[in-house]
């Protein structure tokens, strides 16, 4: 098992220690269940390439090249995340280099599920002309137009650079009419109703900008991942491997162009073959928008962390063990059942108590989110069930990056990773880099030695900096007359 700092657990009474081997066994997942799951997650990503299709979208994005640092140009970017709407003005300066100015603004809560789709493109219109109004202050010159490059990261299909198809929401967003539509008509009829002078040159997701990014800096970057409110990732295919794009290719293309696929492969397994799935995993899909849907995502993501945790929470309340103080019609207990009110940053914050006699965080979180009064007892089992569920997360979310890297046979590259579980997460990158160890059987690292030969970077800004790569390329592409 991983080496985690954990808590002194000789005080606590049998029955927490009970509970504490109980769960421990439930989450933990074997080398041999990794290399299990990894070997069917190759047949699925082939599959998804297939004329047939699978459970896995593998989306080419019509990106077509590979970036070498020399690109340049100004553009402007917008991410839509699950917190936050960040609009980036991103100056590619060429040599590897760039600039960036952005400004985040927070997306209203409600605006997730909100019934009126028009509400939410209208709210990026917004913020796209306070940024741009904020840029110049005296006004933009006359027949200025932006190149834009909308980061949108939910399945979008994509027939060309600057369209993409909503497949279906993800990361807990639900919003009538958008589904089976292009985003980019919504977003620009909203931002031409605001007379906003911008254009949208490229629809990126996430992990397409990160991997492009990061490859400006670093050529050894072979895939970009997301581990954050969704999971997800990206690499570069050849189009000769990817027999579903047969007949539908521009006559401009060759076979050994590069096709960077958006893999979406939080649908992995959604029929249950192979993911160790607990009821609570069980519980989280049949009571989420989209039952069925976006399995691998459901165990691995962000957005459900929290609520793994708070349902461990209500089942040990319910069988007597924890907060007996609280009656089940308490505002402290209401609160507890309340879906979602937990979210990843509760565990992350205990996870990251560094006191681990009084675990004083963990008190302090437990009284300003449920108010309630935890015990020092009941700190230590909660910071136990974290361990438990960030190192499950962990270790399950590198199948993805595995199979990717066994269908392409990268045996030595970088693997750039962003998102707030893999940035802020304690331990969530030595959880990782352990569970690709135990797939690929890597030997441990002897002295001197940094890095496994598959190793997890940190990445570069990839729905900004990667954005405005992916347009620059497009742009060089159309210029060249290229399809
Ligand atoms: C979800 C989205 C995907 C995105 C990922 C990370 O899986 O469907 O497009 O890349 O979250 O944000």
């Amino acid at each position: 098992m991983v080496a985690a700092t954990t808590v002194d657990l000789t005080t606590l009474p049998k029955a927490f220690i009970d509970k504490i081997d109980y769960y421990e066994d439930l989450f933990w997942v074997t080398p041999e269940t990794l290399k299990k799951v990894v070997t069917h997650f190759v047949d699925e990503l082939n599959k998804g390439n297939s004329v047939k299709g699978g459970n896995i979208p593998m989306i080419p994005s019509w990106v077509m090249e590979y970036p070498d640092g020399s690109e340049t140009g100004e553009y402007l970017a917008i991410d839509l995340g699950g917190t936050n709407l960040r609009v980036v003005k991103v100056k590619l300066l060429g040599d590897h280099k760039f600039s960036t100015e952005q400004n985040k603004y927070h997306i209203p809560a409600e605006l997730r599920t909100t019934r009126n789709k028009d509400e939410l493109f209208d709210f990026i219109a917004k913020c796209l002309d306070d940024f741009i109004q904020d840029q110049n202050p005296s006004g933009v010159p006359e027949g200025t137009v932006y190149p834009l490059g909308f980061t949108f990261s939910y399945p979008c299909l994509q027939s060309s650079i600057d369209a993409g198809v909503l497949k279906t929401w993800t990361k807990g967003f639900d919003i009538p009419g958008v589904e089976g539509h292009n985003v980019v008509p919504m977003l620009m009829e909203k931002v031409n109703a605001r007379k906003v002078p911008v254009k949208v040159v490229a629809l990126i997701n996430d992990t397409s900008g990160t991997l492009v990014a990061s490859r400006y800096t670093d050529a050894t970057t072979e895939m970009g991942v997301i581990f954050g409110t969704g999971v997800n990732g990206a690499y570069f295919d050849r189009v000769q491997n990817i027999p579903k794009l047969q007949g539908k290719l521009y006559s401009d293309i060759k076979p050994t162009d590069p096709m960077l696929i958006n893999c979406e492969y939080g649908s992995f397994d959604n029929e249950h073959l192979v993911l160790p799935r607990t009821k609570f995993d069980e519980r989280i899909d049949a009571e989420s928008p989209r039952p069925g849907e976006q399995a691998f995502e459901k165990m691995t993501a962000g957005y459900y962390l929290g609520e793994l945790l708070r349902m461990i929470l209500c089942e040990l309340y319910e069988e007597g063990l924890v907060f007996k103080d609280y009656k089940p019609d308490s505002e402290q207990i209401k609160l507890l059942h309340k879906p979602y009110h937990l979210d990843t940053s509760f565990l992350a914050m205990i996870e990251g108590d560094d006191d681990l006699i009084d675990l004083p965080e963990a008190s302090a979180l437990f009284s300003s989110q449920l108010f309630i009064d935890a015990t020092l007892e009941e700190r230590k089992l909660a910071r136990m069930l974290c361990q438990f569920i960030g190192t499950r997360a962990a270790r399950l979310s590198i199948c993805g990056i595995s199979a990717v890297c066994k269908k392409m046979n990268h045996s030595k590259c970088h693997i750039a990773a962003d998102g707030s579980v893999f940035a802020m997460y304690p331990h969530f990158p030595e959880r990782a880099a352990q569970g690709l160890a135990d797939v690929f059987d890597f030997p441990a690292l002897k002295e001197g030695e940094k890095e496994y030969p598959i190793h997890i970077v940190q990445a570069q800004d990839g729905s900004g900096v990667g954005a405005a790569i992916i347009a620059a390329l497009s742009d060089a592409r159309k210029a060249k007359g290229l399809s």
